[in-house]
């Protein structure tokens, strides 16, 4: 088994596929942190045939390079649809343009996702999800792990154990779950109870997703889940060093209380991530609109001084002025009290 797959007793840390926001730069970025041990991507979505071989990699660069980030963390390829061949044909296209693991979306509750047959819209069908699975399963080498990513359900949590033993079935090598349903859509809480019923109930590595935003957070989930594997999405926007703290933590170093990057580090986040936005595309706002996106998911947890400005910024040049003005954050809302 390589470091694609998922193994009992050694803790992995993912961090989440949220389109529109985890694209290269952001991947790049995470992956040169310490913490995570392995990155989705957004979804690509199937609608009607499969996609040239040639936009796999479009879609997600690292397939170029054995499907890893320059600094070697393994990058799992996401396709969302609800055809068993065609998703099937899909996951053979983006092997063959370098993929080296593939997971499957059945959890996206965008409305335009859900009306063409992709994401959460599968969970009222458990013998739709088998079907999609078992089908990308054959289609793809042995030595490609196939797993899913998953809700609790549609609409109703208790169709969780039936929806994940389908997926059992199809030959799925792991499961994702975040806990919340379809109707939840992004509401708190999450509920991390039935993920820790499905790790008992299931033989394959369960990952526990949703609601992470701290440390506290994350030893209750591990506590309701009895997990080893975990996914962080926003709550590793919010703070790019908690993915370290907690893969320290699931690897038994000595946990350190919440720490938070000081001004200096933001600082030099941001610059980095222009940069990597810059060398991903040539759109002359492209970078402004990411750190824009970013500074609003980070001001959600830890409120920026400076946010309103950071908003109304017309370049990049301007934003990044405004960024490097201290104090960053409003005093006191940051845990090192940055
Ligand atoms: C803007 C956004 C985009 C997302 N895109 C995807 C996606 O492409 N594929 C997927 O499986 N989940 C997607 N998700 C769900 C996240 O992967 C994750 O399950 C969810 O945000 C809960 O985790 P968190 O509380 O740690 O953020 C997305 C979420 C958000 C907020």
């Amino acid at each position: 088994m390589n470091d694609f797959w998922i193994k009992p007793g050694k803790p992995a840390l993912f961090l989440a596929p949220m389109e529109g926001v985890t694209d290269g730069p952001m991947r790049l970025l995470f992956s040169e942190l310490p913490g995570f041990t392995h990155l989705v991507t957004e979804f690509l979505r199937i609608s009607q045939e499969p996609l040239p071989q040639r936009l796999y990699s479009k879609h997600a660069q690292e397939l170029l390079s054995g499907s890893r980030t320059p600094s070697g963390k393994p990058v799992i390829f996401q396709l969302l649809g609800g055809n068993p061949e065609k998703m099937a044909e899909s996951a053979r296209r983006a092997v063959l343009a370098g993929a080296k693991a593939i997971d499957i979306n059945f959890g996206c509750p965008a409305p335009t996702v859900n009306r063409n047959d992709g994401g959460a819209t599968l969970l009222r069908y458990p013998e739709r999800i088998e079907a999609i699975v078992s089908s990308m399963r054959k289609s793809v080498p042995e030595h490609i792990p196939v797993s899913v990513k998953m809700r609790l359900g549609w609409d109703n949590p208790n169709d969780l154990l039936e929806n994940a033993k389908r997926a059992v079935n199809g030959g799925a090598s792991w499961i994702a779950v975040h806990g919340r349903t379809k109707f939840q859509g992004y509401t708190p809480p999450a509920y991390w109870k039935p993920i820790g019923e499905l790790r008992r109930a299931i033989s394959i590595p369960v990952i526990a997703n949703g609601e992470i935003w701290n440390m506290e957070d994350f030893y209750r989930c591990r506590e309701e889940t009895g997990c080893e594997h975990f996914m962080l999405g926003r709550g590793a926007l919010a703070n790019p060093f908690l993915a370290q703290q907690i893969i320290h933590c699931l690897e038994g170093l000595s946990p350190r209380g919440d720490t938070f990057p000081s001004e200096a580090q933001w600082q030099n986040l941001m610059d980095r991530f222009f940069e990597y936005c810059k060398q991903a595309s040539d759109h002359p706002h492209y970078g402004l609109r990411r750190a824009k996106q970013w500074a609003g998911y980070v001001n959600r947890i830890f409120p920026i001084r400076v946010i309103s400005e950071l908003r109304r910024a017309n370049s990049e040049l301007e934003f990044r002025n405004t960024w490097h003005t201290a104090p960053l954050f409003l005093p006191a809302s940051t845990p090192a009290g940055n």
